[in-house]
């Protein structure tokens, strides 16, 4: 069952050493959304252990990736899927591969479920988890193709800039459960966190810009989301950001 909505971040949580990127929404789940997480759960959610707080993942609960999707294929995992339309939409037309959406919000992932169901998608599993520790316990090492993040919340604040995902301990995280030669996608609207993911990236040695430029072409694979529409209609430019994960050594 889902758990409730609640703050999960250290503010208010004294079991978290580093601030969280996400205040947990308070949305309520529709009745459909209810029962669609009532039926759909067994199938599409990977359960977690937990560790101290409600979206954490309990070090050492590795899961096989072979063993959930029933076959060994590309993975293809995106962190803060939302409303799910981006993920849903790519596992449609990419049959051939598995993917994993990995969010916070279960309205989210309740809606995510319902639409996955509705287009007959099932090489699409969710993870109810904080992303960061997804990806240093819950992904085997070198075991993902592509990470995608498109508009992660951006923390506008200055006071919150410290809560953005993509922050110097990300790439190590992302170079983890990369393979040799997977990619990171990422995508904002946000100008000044834009700069930021840039400025990151290009200082992990484990990481490789595929662009030449100032900024990546736009992601053929990516379709329009709210939050996308959104920055548009706000007049801001949406930039696109992919990176090569260079092999071990
Ligand atoms: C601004 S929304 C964008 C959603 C979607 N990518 C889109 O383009 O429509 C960011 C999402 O990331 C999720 N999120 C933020 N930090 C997260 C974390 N550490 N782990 C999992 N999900 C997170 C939030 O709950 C939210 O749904």
């Amino acid at each position: 069952m889902p758990q409730p909505a609640v703050d999960d971040s250290a503010s208010v949580q004294p079991f978290r050493t580093e601030p969280v990127s996400f205040v947990r929404r308070g949305g309520r789940m529709t009745d459909g959304q209810e029962r669609g997480w009532s039926e759909l759960a067994p199938f599409y959610v990977i359960p977690v252990e937990r560790d101290a707080a409600v979206t954490s993942v309990r070090p050492g609960t590795e899961i096989v990736p072979e063993q959930i999707y029933g076959r060994s294929a590309p993975l293809i995992v995106e962190i803060g899927s939302g409303q799910g339309h981006a993920i849903v939409h790519a596992a449609g037309e990419r049959p051939d591969a598995d993917f994993l959406a990995v969010e916070v919000f279960v309205a989210g992932l309740a809606r995510t479920m319902l639409d996955a169901e509705r287009a007959g998608v099932s090489n699409l599993r969710l993870v109810e988890a904080n992303a960061p520790e997804v990806l240093e316990h819950l992904l085997p090492e070198a075991s993902v193709d592509e990470l995608w993040i498109f508009f992660p919340d951006p923390w506008h604040k200055s006071k919150h800039t410290k809560r953005r995902l993509v922050a110097p301990p990300f790439p190590a995280l992302a170079a983890r459960v990369l393979r040799d030669g997977g990619i990171l996608r990422l995508a904002t609207d946000w100008e000044d966190y834009a700069r930021q993911m840039r400025h990151v990236l290009g200082e992990a040695d484990d990481f490789e810009p595929m662009f030449d430029g100032d900024w990546g072409e736009r992601f053929e694979g990516r379709i329009m989301t709210a939050f996308e529409r959104k920055g548009l209609a706000k007049g801001r430019d949406i930039r696109d950001l992919a990176y090569r994960r260079s092999p071990r050594g």
